[in-house]
């Protein structure tokens, strides 16, 4: 194994770690390399949105993959961090967290951490921002009242280097597996740590239009979804913005 954070920069300030782990992006040798920063000065979100950690408070980190073909997919690397981040939160403070479709980590409902994977034709950038000691006050500040902490949930301050290593160990791991052909072990967990089969959910497509009806079936080949007259739908998971549980 070893193959991601065969190399960790490491930087106390940069525009987003994403940006700086592409710039690595021409030499595929550099596969596995991750990008981490105390502080970012234009830390990106998903859909245009900036996101915002007070220096050295959480993990901001990129890795940079040269996948094969069958792993080049925002969801299947979005779906590895996403898991990898749940596993290190597990470990490091006996909490389950939650998957909420398609790239944010959850304790209790709060988020605790969001995924962001941006890519090339050859290579994927997956960053990810995990708060670690912010306080609730930091959050309050920042006007981000839906936040979390792992400081905050476990009642601790956490050392981010040594959890940043402890991240690193779980996405090695992970993507061994996969490059191994072992992809149903990750969907597995996916699909338990999104945790909404069988329930009625709204599913919001990337064109905007919603659907509702019962959660049948999550992989990463199909989204299945029944509707209310016994039609089945499936859809692959790159074509959903967002998959929520319906509240009745
Ligand atoms: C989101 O929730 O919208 C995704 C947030 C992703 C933030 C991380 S922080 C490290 C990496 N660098 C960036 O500029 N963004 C990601």
């Amino acid at each position: 194994m070893n193959r991601i954070g065969n190399r960790v920069a490491h930087f106390p300030s940069v525009d987003s770690t994403n940006s700086t782990a592409a710039a690595h992006s021409s030499d595929a040798t550099n596969h596995g390399l991750v990008i981490t920063a105390d502080a970012q000065t234009a830390g990106r979100g998903q859909y245009q949105r900036t996101w915002q950690a007070p220096a050295g408070s959480g993990i901001l980190m990129s890795v940079l993959l040269f996948p094969l073909d069958e792993l080049r997919r925002a969801s299947i690397l979005t779906a590895w961090a996403a898991v990898s981040v749940c596993e290190t939160i597990l470990q490091a403070t006996g909490q389950q967290a939650t998957i909420k479709w398609p790239n944010d980590v959850l304790i209790h409902g709060k988020k605790v951490c969001g995924i962001l994977c941006e890519g090339g034709a050859k290579h994927i950038v997956a960053g990810i921002g995990l708060n670690v000691n912010q306080s609730a006050d930091d959050f309050e500040k920042m006007g981000l009242p839906d936040a979390t902490s792992l400081a905050i949930v476990a009642g601790n301050a956490f050392d981010v280097p040594n959890l940043t290593s402890h991240l690193i160990q779980q996405l090695d791991a992970k993507y061994d597996r996969l490059i191994h052909g072992d992809i149903a072990t990750l969907e597995g967990d996916w699909k338990e740590r999104i945790g909404l089969i069988g329930q009625q959910v709204i599913v919001e497509k990337m064109d905007g239009r919603e659907l509702a009806g019962r959660l049948r079936e999550m992989a990463f080949d199909g989204v299945v979804v029944e509707f209310a007259d016994g039609s089945i739908g499936t859809l692959p998971p790159e074509a959903i913005r967002h998959l929520r549980q319906h509240s009745q």
